[in-house]
C-alpha cells in the first residue's frame, strides 16, 4: 500500500435543494468558492494525496487555478453521485493498487479540519475494512407518518450522523461500488461496503463538518470557517488560504 491516500472528490452535483444560480460549490464564502476552500482543507492536511476530481463534463465554471495538489486529475461525473465516485476509480485503475486507501469526500463540506482528516487518516491505515467521519446523534430522532405527523419516536442511542471523508481499500471500494449501482440507490461509500456484509469503523468527528445542502447552510459554513481561523491562529497553527483566495 502506498502512504498517500487517493482523493476523491465528487463535485458533479446540482446542488438543487440550495435553488440558487449555479451548482453550491461555486457558491462563494468571503469572495472564494465553497470547491477551493474544500480543497485547500484536504491539501493542508494531505498535501501528498493524489486527487481525483469528479466534474460534470459541462462544467464551464470550474477554474484549476483552485486546485493546490502536485498531483490530480480532472474526471467526468455520473447521474448520482455513486457514478462519479466510480468513474474515478475507473479513471485510476492502472495506478492505483488494491490495498490502497481512497479517501472520499463531498465537495460540499468546506469545514471538515486536518485535525479529523489526521485521525481519520490514522485510524484508516491498517484497518481491514475502512470507516468514516461520523458523529453521534444528539437530538431526539422523529419518524413522520408520510402526512406531516410523528408515526414514532426512534431511539437514538447507537444512532451517528454519516460524514466525510469516507476512507477504503481501493479494490473493496470498487467491488462495493459495482454491487451497490446493481442493488439501488447508495448515499454513501460505507453502506456499499456494509451491503457486502462488512462493519466500517466509525471514527468520531466534529460536528462542524456540515455539508452544505440548504440555503442557510452558507452562511453557516462562513461562520464556522471564520471561528475555527480564529482557533487556529489563537494556537499559533498556520493558517493555509485557499487558492483564489485575495490578501485581506
Ligand atoms: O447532493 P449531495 O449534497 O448529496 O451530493 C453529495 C456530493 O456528491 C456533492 O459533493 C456533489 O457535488 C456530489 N455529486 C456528484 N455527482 C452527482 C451528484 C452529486 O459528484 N451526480
Amino acid at each position: 500500500m502506498s502512504v498517500a491516500p487517493w482523493l476523491v472528490v465528487p463535485a458533479a452535483g446540482q446542488g438543487r435543494r440550495m435553488g440558487a444560480d449555479r451548482p453550491k460549490q461555486y457558491l462563494e464564502i468571503a469572495g472564494v468558492p465553497v470547491l477551493a476552500h474544500t480543497l485547500a482543507r484536504l491539501h493542508a492536511a494531505l498535501p501528498a494525496a493524489r486527487l481525483c476530481l469528479c466534474l460534470d463534463p459541462d462544467d464551464a465554471r470550474f477554474d484549476p487555478a483552485w486546485v493546490p495538489f502536485v498531483d490530480w486529475r480532472r474526471v467526468p461525473g455520473g447521474a448520482e453521485r455513486v457514478d462519479s465516485v466510480t468513474h474515478a476509480l475507473e479513471a485510476i485503475a492502472a495506478e492505483a493498487a488494491d490495498d490502497d486507501l481512497v479517501l472520499v469526500h463531498d465537495v460540499a463540506r468546506p469545514c471538515v479540519t486536518a485535525g479529523d482528516l489526521h485521525r481519520l487518516h490514522a485510524a484508516l491505515v491498517d484497518d481491514p475494512v475502512g470507516g468514516l467521519l461520523a458523529a453521534p446523534v444528539a437530538d431526539t430522532m422523529k419518524r413522520d407518518d408520510g402526512a406531516g405527523r410523528v408515526a414514532a419516536t426512534e431511539p437514538r442511542a447507537g444512532l451517528w450522523h454519516a460524514l466525510t471523508p469516507q476512507g477504503f481499500r481501493y479494490g473493496l471500494l470498487r467491488r462495493a461500488l459495482a454491487a451497490a449501482r446493481d442493488g439501488g440507490a447508495v448515499t454513501d461509500e460505507a453502506s456499499a461496503v456494509e451491503a457486502l456484509g462488512l462493519a466500517p469503523r466509525l471514527v468520531s468527528g466534529r460536528r462542524d463538518n456540515l455539508k452544505i445542502t440548504h440555503p442557510e447552510d452558507l452562511a453557516l459554513a462562513g461562520q464556522i470557517l471564520a471561528a475555527q481561523r480564529l482557533s487556529q491562529s489563537a494556537s499559533g497553527e498556520p493558517y493555509t488560504a485557499p487558492c483564489g483566495a485575495r490578501e485581506r
